[in-house]
C-alpha cells in the first residue's frame, strides 16, 4: 500500500498521531532529503524524492505490495505530491493523510481567517497578478523564483495597496513573521508562505 503523509510545516510537535503511526510502520520512506533527515530510521529503506516524478511512479507501482509512505511537506494535497499519486494510482491504491499546510500554520500564528482566503502557489509557475490581486485575500507558496519581492512589485507596478504577511522557515527555531507594505518588503527571505491582504 502506498500512503502518502503530510507531516505539517516541519516540526514534530506539528504531527498528527496518524501521520506519525504511518511513519512507523513504514518499510519504505521516499521524501526530499530535508523530511528522511528527520525520519529516516535505521533498518527502513529510504529513497529521496528528486524532480524525476515520472521515474518515481515507476519506482512506487513495483512497490505497491509493500508498507511505502511518501512524505509530504504540509498537506499533502495543497500544491503537493499527493495530487500526483492519487491521480497516478487512484485512491484505491493511495491513502492520503493529510496534515498542517504551512498557510494554515501561519494563519493560525498570524490570526487571520481562513474563510474566504483565495489560495494559490507561485512555486514553480508564473501567477497570474492580475487575478489574484483581485481577490481581497490571497494565500500563496513560494518559491525562489517568485517569492515576496516579486509579489510586492507586482502589486507596486499596479498601483495597489496591500498587506504582506509573509511566514518565514515555519516552524523550526528560525521562524520569523512579517507583516509590511509592498515597499517594505526585502529581496530575500528564507523558505516562505505569503498571504496579501486588502485592508481597504
Ligand atoms: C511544494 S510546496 C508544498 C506546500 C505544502 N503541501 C503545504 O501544504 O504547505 C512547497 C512550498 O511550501 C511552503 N512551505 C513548506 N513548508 C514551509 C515552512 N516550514 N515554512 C514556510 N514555507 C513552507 C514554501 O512556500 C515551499 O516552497
Amino acid at each position: 500500500m502506498l500512503t502518502v503523509v503530510g507531516i505539517g510545516p516541519g516540526h514534530s510537535s506539528l504531527l498528527t498521531l496518524a501521520a506519525r503511526d504511518a511513519i512507523d510502520q513504514a518499510a519504505i520512506l521516499v521524501g526530499g532529503k530535508r523530511h528522511l533527515g528527520l525520519y529516516a530510521r535505521p533498518g527502513v529503506e529510504a529513497r529521496v524524492l528528486d524532480a524525476d516524478l515520472d521515474g518515481l511512479m515507476a519506482w512506487l507501482a513495483a512497490r505497491q505490495h509493500q508498507s511505502v509512505v511518501i512524505l509530504a511537506s504540509g498537506d499533502p494535497l495543497l500544491y503537493g505530491i499527493g495530487n500526483r499519486l492519487v491521480a497516478h494510482f487512484g485512491l484505491r491504491d493511495v491513502a492520503v493523510i493529510p496534515g498542517i499546510s504551512a498557510i494554515q500554520y501561519l494563519c493560525a500564528r498570524a490570526g487571520i481567517a481562513l474563510n474566504d482566503t483565495y489560495i494559490t502557489s507561485s512555486h514553480g509557475r508564473a501567477p497570474d497578478f492580475d487575478q489574484l490581486l483581485a481577490y481581497p485575500k490571497v494565500a500563496m507558496v513560494t518559491d525562489s523564483v517568485i517569492g515576496p519581492y516579486q509579489i510586492a512589485q507586482a502589486i507596486l507596478c499596479r498601483g495597489l495597496r496591500r498587506t504582506l504577511v509573509i511566514g518565514e522557515a515555519l516552524s523550526s527555531g528560525e521562524e520569523c513573521i512579517h507583516r509590511l507594505a509592498p515597499e517594505q518588503v526585502a529581496q530575500h527571505y528564507a523558505m516562505n508562505v505569503v498571504v496579501i491582504l486588502n485592508e481597504g
